[in-house]
């Protein structure tokens, strides 16, 4: 349990924890890490930037992981990276000078996640990153950058896997600071898993069970070029006359196929289905009945690496190296040659046996609540 705080405040009030969501990735990492330390008697306050507002990419989420409504919610929408950062930091600034936290949360590598960090930072406030230590080593991606700079202003660093220990002290982190904890994403996947197998959502989109590919795609480098774009879609349009393709697409890509004259590929109903996104529950379901998944995202690459379904990765390289290793996934990059390609030869090839990884168990969000409890004591 935590102890009473008398040391920071008079009124011996619990330990007092904001948690700062954005955009759709952080919601299955913040929820597990919350109950936790609710169960210990943590009071958590919850802060929604808005970085992500479509109820696809965040209500939904809020429902489905049972978190409770946001406390504060920044409206902050969506605008360039530096307006994005510097509006979610404006408007964090009295937020965190008014609660003053005993400890901040932020998740993954968001804009959110950085700007968040820094207002802290400057506050002098302790942060705690959950999901830090991994890289891509690709400064292009901005990604990479929400994530080097938020570990460098992080008081405790939780970390997935154990690479992430070598990356963090290479920039020079104290090792003392980082805690191996596990993935908390998993811990979602693994409380919800039972509930997305009495999904009827393959039924209903009337897919061939585990006869159909899921497709993924967001990231600027994939969506923001317009040939690049056309390449992946023309692939994806070439692969569904093996399979049924189906593509649950983010704004972004809609709204880039759109500028970008691939009108003709946004429809539901042809052999490549381009439908809007899809909610936590449904989406767990078609990964784990899927022949294969195709993607862009980082957690999916952990996400089928636990469900055992072959994800081909549409990057060069990735800052989840382990599901590489130990897992399902592979980097195949974008060239649209190669996407047909490999979905053939996956196609035909066995599925595999679910993956353990090591602490990938359903628990982190229990150690991350253990490491505060002792660290807050201090
Ligand atoms: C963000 C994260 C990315 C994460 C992804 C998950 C950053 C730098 N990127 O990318 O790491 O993998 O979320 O989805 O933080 N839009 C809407 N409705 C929304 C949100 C966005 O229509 O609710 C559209 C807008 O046109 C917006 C665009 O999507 O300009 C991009 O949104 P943004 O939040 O900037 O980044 P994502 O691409 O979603």
């Amino acid at each position: 349990m935590f102890p009473p705080r008398d040391d920071h405040r008079s009124d011996g009030d619990s330990m007092r924890i904001l948690h700062v969501v954005g955009a759709r990735p952080n919601f299955m990492k913040a929820a597990p890490v919350m109950r936790a330390l609710e169960k210990r008697g943590a009071t958590n306050v919850l802060v929604h930037t808005g970085q992500h507002y479509d109820r696809a990419l965040s209500q939904t989420f809020f429902d489905e992981l049972e978190l409770p409504p946001p406390d504060i919610h920044l409206e902050v929408g969506s605008a360039s990276h530096a307006e994005q950062t510097a509006r979610i930091m404006e408007r964090i600034e009295p937020v965190l000078t008014e609660r003053s936290p005993d400890l901040t949360i932020v998740v993954g590598d968001v804009n959110s996640t950085v700007a968040a960090s820094l207002v802290c930072a400057k506050l002098l406030l302790p942060v705690a990153h959950v999901e830090a230590g991994l890289r891509s080593f690709d400064r292009t991606m901005p990604e990479e950058i929400n994530r080097i700079v938020t570990d460098q202003l992080s008081t405790l660093l939780f970390t997935t896997s154990p690479e992430a220990m070598d990356n963090l002290v290479r920039e020079g982190i104290d090792p003392a600071q980082v805690h191996f904890v596990g993935n908390p994403m998993i811990d979602s996947l693994t409380n919800h898993l039972d509930q997305a197998r009495r999904s009827t959502i393959v039924e209903q989109l009337g897919l061939p069970d585990g006869g159909f590919v899921v497709v993924t795609l967001h990231r600027p480098s994939n969506v923001d070029d317009p040939e690049k774009l056309s390449g992946i879609v023309k692939a994806l349009d070439e692969v569904s006359r093996d399979l049924p393709v189906l593509f649950p697409a983010h704004p972004r890509t809609v709204k880039m196929m759109r500028t970008h004259g691939l009108d003709a590929f946004i429809r539901e109903d042809g052999a490549l289905r381009c439908v809007e996104p899809i909610g936590y529950i449904d989406f767990l379901r078609l990964m784990d009945r899927a022949r294969i998944v195709l993607t862009d995202s980082g957690g999916i690459q952990e996400e089928t690496t636990i469900l055992g379904t072959p994800c081909l990765t549409l990057r060069d390289n990735t800052e989840r190296p382990i599901t590489v290793e130990l897992g399902t996934n592979t980097l195949i990059g974008s060239d649209p040659g190669a996407i047909v390609r490999e979905v053939r030869a996956r196609s035909r090839a066995e599925r595999q046996e679910p993956k353990t990884l090591p602490l990938w168990d359903g628990n982190a969000g229990e150690r991350i609540a253990e490491t505060i409890a002792s660290w807050g004591g201090h």
